[in-house]
């Protein structure tokens, strides 16, 4: 089999960053995109240089950088078989904290730049009867007290099952990737008690390594420790 191309949104930290790593090991080509270009640059880098893996500085709230990441892709590997649409970021809990652009920006990223990765992805897909994973999480499958967030990952569990109806026939899956807590950036402050990233990476290679026929549709991973 040819060595499989992987698109990353969100690489430059955390889940997407631990993927990234974990595919490379698997023998992935892979495509790195996020707003920080000089982080997702160095681990490009790091993970074989342009033969292995390429930059794109996407902000996935903008059309046109999505559409740029997908040709970029196609460009540099001819082809795109799996696309992680995993960018998005939190706000605090309460429906009068954080602040109102906050709010805006986070479900500009966490849902329009999600869909926004689908529509700019899924002819490459149909193409190579590829798979879409989305991280949403455990916040979007049972709500969070005062949590827009967990409103937004709801939506991104939407999607999933909705793109995944869509793509029915064409021999593109669709998987889910729904964590509970993790270690990382995401939080402003360490975290106890958490998954590592490199535990949700699994979960995505996981899903990615079955056989064609077989669509893991949801993975949900909590810390053994995590009540909620
Ligand atoms: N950590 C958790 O407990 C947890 C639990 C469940 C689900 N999740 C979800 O997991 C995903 C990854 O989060 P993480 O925990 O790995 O946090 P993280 O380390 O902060 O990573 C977030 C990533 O999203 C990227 N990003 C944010 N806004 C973006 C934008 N507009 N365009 C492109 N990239 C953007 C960031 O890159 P740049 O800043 O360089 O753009 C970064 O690479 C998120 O969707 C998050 O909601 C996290």
């Amino acid at each position: 089999m040819p060595e499989r191309v992987m698109v990353i949104t969100g690489a430059s930290s955390g889940i997407g960053e631990a993927t990234a790593r974990l595919a490379a090991d698997e023998g992935f080509r892979l495509v790195l995109a996020a707003r920080r270009l000089d982080r997702l640059e160095e681990l490009a880098a790091e993970l074989g240089g342009p033969e292995r893996a390429r930059a794109a500085r996407c902000d996935v709230t903008e059309w046109a950088d999505q559409e740029a990441l997908a040709a970029a892709a196609l460009d540099a590997f001819g082809a795109i078989d799996v696309v992680f649409a995993n960018a998005g970021f939190g706000a605090s809990r309460g429906f009068e904290a954080s602040t109102p652009e906050h709010w805006r920006e986070m479900v500009l990223t966490n849902v329009y730049g999600a869909a926004l990765t689908l529509r700019a992805s899924f002819p490459a897909l149909k193409e190579s009867r590829g798979h879409l994973l989305l991280t949403g999480s455990v916040a979007g499958r049972r709500a969070l007290a005062g949590s827009l967030y967990s409103a937004t990952k709801w939506a991104v569990t939407a999607m999933g099952e909705a793109a995944r109806q869509e793509l029915d026939g064409t021999g593109v899956r669709v998987t889910l990737i729904e964590p509970g807590m993790v270690a990382t950036p995401f939080f402003d402050d360490p975290v106890t008690d958490a998954l590592e990233p490199d535990d949700v990476a699994r979960a995505v290679l996981y899903a990615v390594g079955q056989p064609p026929h077989v669509d893991v549709n949801e993975i949900l991973v909590r810390p053994t420790a995590q009540s909620n």
